[in-house]
């Protein structure tokens, strides 16, 4: 399906690996210029050369998402190095996971600080230019913001902040011509849930298929999602083709919600 991203110019966030790095290099293979960011210099610097060594353009942004002004200071070099913005993915996340009362203030503080101000800050920082050129944001949620559990207070919090964020902002961007949606991943192949899963096998001792087995059934899903999975659903957000589609929370989850 033609997407019509040629010439856009995206800045993902999380990009050095997982979900966000996948986004980056389907946007890229799209036609858009990408600006990465997350702390990791080596990590993010090897995605941006893979996509320019695959013939697109690609800026590398090392910042610290949690502070004030990196999120700003994120969209002025995606400006000065590709003129404007269409197109946001606020994909940073990392929530602490565990028993609720061995989960301090700088857990929360920690949480909320990269999964919702940074997505909040970007946001703003970024809603001038988007206007300007009727673009598209995205903001990344999860599952446990639909179905929110003792295990994962901090992320089911963060997560359906994300939703109602995004929600309150698709109103304005009525107003300016700016599409805004949020999307809610189940379980995806990547380095957070090996670690989940390796933590597993050392606590119980248990083969790595079993634990797998075991997650999927609780979740109630029948296979994790791959970055692909995610990817290729984000590029059709952003791109015109979903042109209609906006204030919307997506599910994509294998089925893991079982109601409406
Ligand atoms: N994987 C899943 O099962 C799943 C399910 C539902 C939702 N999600 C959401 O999807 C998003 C991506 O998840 P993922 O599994 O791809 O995570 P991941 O593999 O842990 O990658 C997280 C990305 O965020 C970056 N990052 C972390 N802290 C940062 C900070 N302070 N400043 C800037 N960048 C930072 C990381 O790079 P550096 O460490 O180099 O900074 C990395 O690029 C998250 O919002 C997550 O909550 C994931």
């Amino acid at each position: 399906m033609e997407m019509a991203l040629t010439g856009k110019v995206a800045v993902v966030t999380g990009a050095s690996r997982g979900i966000g790095a996948e986004i980056a290099r389907e946007l890229a293979r799209g036609g858009c210029a990408v600006a990465l960011a997350a702390r990791s210099g080596d990590e993010l610097r090897a995605r941006a050369a893979e996509i320019v060594g695959a013939g697109g353009k690609a800026l590398a942004h090392v910042a610290d998402l949690r502070e004030p002004g990196a999120p700003a200071a994120l969209v002025e070099a995606a400006v000065a190095a590709f003129g404007g913005v269409d197109i946001v993915v606020a994909n940073a996340g990392a929530t602490k996971r565990g028993d609720f009362f061995a989960l301090s203030d700088a857990d929360w503080q920690d949480g909320f600080a990269l999964k919702f101000f940074a997505h909040v800050r970007l946001a703003r920082a970024a809603w001038p230019l988007l206007k300007a050129r009727k673009g598209s944001l995205v903001t990344m949620g999860g599952t446990s913001g639909r179905k929110p559990h003792a295990s994962f207070t901090i992320g089911s919090s963060v997560n359906a902040a994300c939703a109602a964020f995004s929600k309150a902002l698709a109103d304005l961007g009525k107003e300016d011509g700016v599409r805004v949606n949020c999307i809610h991943p189940s379980l995806v192949e990547t380095e957070r849930q090996w670690r989940r899963i390796r933590a597993e096998v050392e606590r119980s001792g248990e083969p790595e298929a079993t634990i797998r087995e075991r997650l999927c059934r609780e979740t109630g899903i029948t296979r994790f999602g791959t970055v692909d999975d995610v990817a290729d659903l984000i590029a059709f957000m952003v791109s015109a083709r979903a042109s209609w589609l906006h204030g919307a929370t997506i599910d994509l989850d294998g089925g893991e919600i079982p109601v409406l």
